[in-house]
């Protein structure tokens, strides 16, 4: 039997929504975090989006890192095995360390992230997702600012792929009839 394709289901939240969320998230961590020497790290690829606007929020002196963790195993669920892919150049000693996520699922990346970020001697650790998606977690990690929890379902769009595609939906979506 030929394989189904996948397709894109309905929007779950728009552009218009998601910056509205991070204008508001942007806005707390502002207030959290005034005073102090804020860097806020990107986990590509998938927060690549959110984080642009997210950091356009937020009203500090501040800089700004990159750093790509991948879970690798099967395309839908992560396997449990992470690895640094491209590390921050920043020294993260004595920072406000705010991790930027586009997803946190089972939870197992942010982990990982948290623990690598820890030996460095930041002044703190916190985390930023602009989803949530709790009933998949294998452990106890909760992310500090929140955009929006989701169902267990596969989602796509606003820098979330499904084998490296959907990127670019300028909405946060799902999809259907994907192999697993
Ligand atoms: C995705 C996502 C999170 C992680 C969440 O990254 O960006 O970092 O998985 O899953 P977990 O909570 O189960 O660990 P992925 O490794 O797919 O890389 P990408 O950002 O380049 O898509």
């Amino acid at each position: 039997m030929a394989k189904k394709k996948e397709t894109v289901g309905e929007i779950l939240f728009t552009e218009d929504q998601i910056r509205r969320r991070a204008k508001e998230l942007g806005a707390q961590i502002s207030k959290d975090y005034e005073g102090e020497e804020l860097i806020a790290i990107c986990t590509l690829r998938g927060s690549v989006v959110w984080f642009a606007d997210l950091i356009k929020n937020i009203d500090l002196d501040m800089s700004i890192d990159f750093v790509s963790a991948s879970s690798y195993g099967s395309a839908q669920t992560s396997s449990g095995f992470v690895k640094i892919t491209l590390d921050t150049e920043a020294n993260l000693y004595n920072k406000s360390v705010l991790i930027i996520e586009d997803i946190v699922d089972t939870g197992t990346t942010l982990q990982y992230l948290i623990e690598k970020f820890k030996e460095r001697g930041p002044k703190s650790i916190k985390v930023c997702t602009m989803l949530d998606k709790p009933s998949r977690r294998t452990n106890g990690m909760v992310a500090d600012y929140i955009g929006f929890t989701v169902d267990d379902i596969f989602i796509v769009g606003y820098g979330l792929d499904y084998d490296q595609r959907y990127r670019n939906l300028p909405y946060v979506s799902y999809l259907t009839g994907a192999p697993d």
